[in-house]
């Protein structure tokens, strides 16, 4: 991984990179983002939320933004080799696919079945290793068959390519008070406050939401490092074992604050949500459980966006979760 400090990233680049994305061949969607009254459910907290409807994005997550990017800056046909169960590794397979490039997926043996049956429709390679080995198998690509990591969180033509979702919203709304972001290993939720705050909104509060279990970047903040943990959440999208560094260098900056929410609160999102007419996974909904749980400061009367990340979730896991 190289070297990139927060200072790279400048208001410039992350135009670029947002004309990069909405040009791409990978069909990126502007999404929807609509106010909340618009479902008719009533929520406890009195504040104007807008939804930005990632779910609804090409692939399912508001990941293909900074794949868009990361292909798009890489040489066509060229051999690339990540690591991810989830939402990273489709859009990532569905870009390989696309641009005619060998990819290749090592994926945690714990991961659904399913997952790696899909990453494999679009002709990409998975392997499934041990967790403990994730890491020495992308070496061993790197090594030995000459394959070029793309990461799936700490990389900065990744997390220029998240900006273009913070542009998008201050389309809307251009002057947010609050904006309410997932957060795993930080790349989406630093993508999204540089691009805000690079942008001149200096009163925006934006804040990252993390699962108690899997609390990265929460403790990196503590820390004043970039700090892993064993972590454990139903919402598996946010939590890799590291918050990132390039996103902890950005988020420092550009950041609130990280709010915890705990695995019930998460899955009672799901499910509100889900009320609302709205397919969310559980990575996808911590935003919301935090507002919905009111832990997010100062909200009242205040005009708040919350990202819904994700939308891949399964029936059979939908039929887990509180009504
Ligand atoms: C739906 C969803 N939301 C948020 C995240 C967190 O993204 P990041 O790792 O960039 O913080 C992920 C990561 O996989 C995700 O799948």
């Amino acid at each position: 991984m190289d070297e990139t400090s927060a200072d790279s990233v400048t208001l410039d680049m992350l135009r670029e990179a947002r004309e990069t994305v909405s040009r791409s061949p990978l069909g990126v969607i502007n999404t929807p983002m609509i106010p909340w009254s618009q479902t008719t459910l009533p929520l406890s907290v009195s504040c104007n939320i807008q939804i930005k409807l990632e779910n609804l994005q090409r692939t399912g997550s508001f990941k293909i933004r900074g794949v868009a990017n990361q292909f798009a800056r890489r040489p066509k046909g060229g051999r690339f080799v990540t690591m991810s169960a989830g939402n990273y590794g489709k859009s990532f397979a569905y870009a390989s696919k696309h641009y005619g490039s060998q990819g290749k997926v090592v994926m945690p043996e714990t991961a659904p079945e399913s997952k790696s049956i899909l990453i494999q429709s679009f002709g990409v390679e998975v392997e499934r290793v041990p967790t403990s080995c994730l890491m020495n198998v992308v070496n061993r690509c790197v090594q030995d068959d000459n394959m070029t990591f793309l990461h799936s969180y700490d990389d900065l033509d990744l997390i220029a390519g998240h900006a273009s979702l913070g542009m998008e919203v201050l389309e809307v709304l251009p002057e947010p008070d609050v904006v309410v972001v997932c957060c795993g290993g930080g790349g989406l939720l630093a993508g999204v406050a540089a691009a805000i705050k690079l942008s001149g909104c200096d009163k925006t509060r934006i804040y990252g939401v993390e699962p108690e279990g899997a609390c990265t970047m929460y403790k990196s903040f503590t820390e004043k490092k970039p700090v892993g943990m064993d972590t454990k959440s139903i919402a598996s999208g946010l939590a890799p074992p590291f918050a990132g560094r390039l996103p902890y260098e950005l988020c420092q900056r550009y950041v609130e604050g990280i709010i915890l929410v705990s695995d019930e609160e998460i899955k009672t999102a799901v499910s509100t949500l889900y009320r609302a007419g709205l397919v969310v996974e559980p990575s996808g909904s911590a935003a919301f459980a935090a507002i919905d749980n009111n832990k997010i400061p100062d909200m009242e009367e205040k005009n708040i966006v919350c990202i819904l990340s994700g939308g891949n979730i399964g029936k059979d896991e939908l039929a887990n979760f509180p009504d």
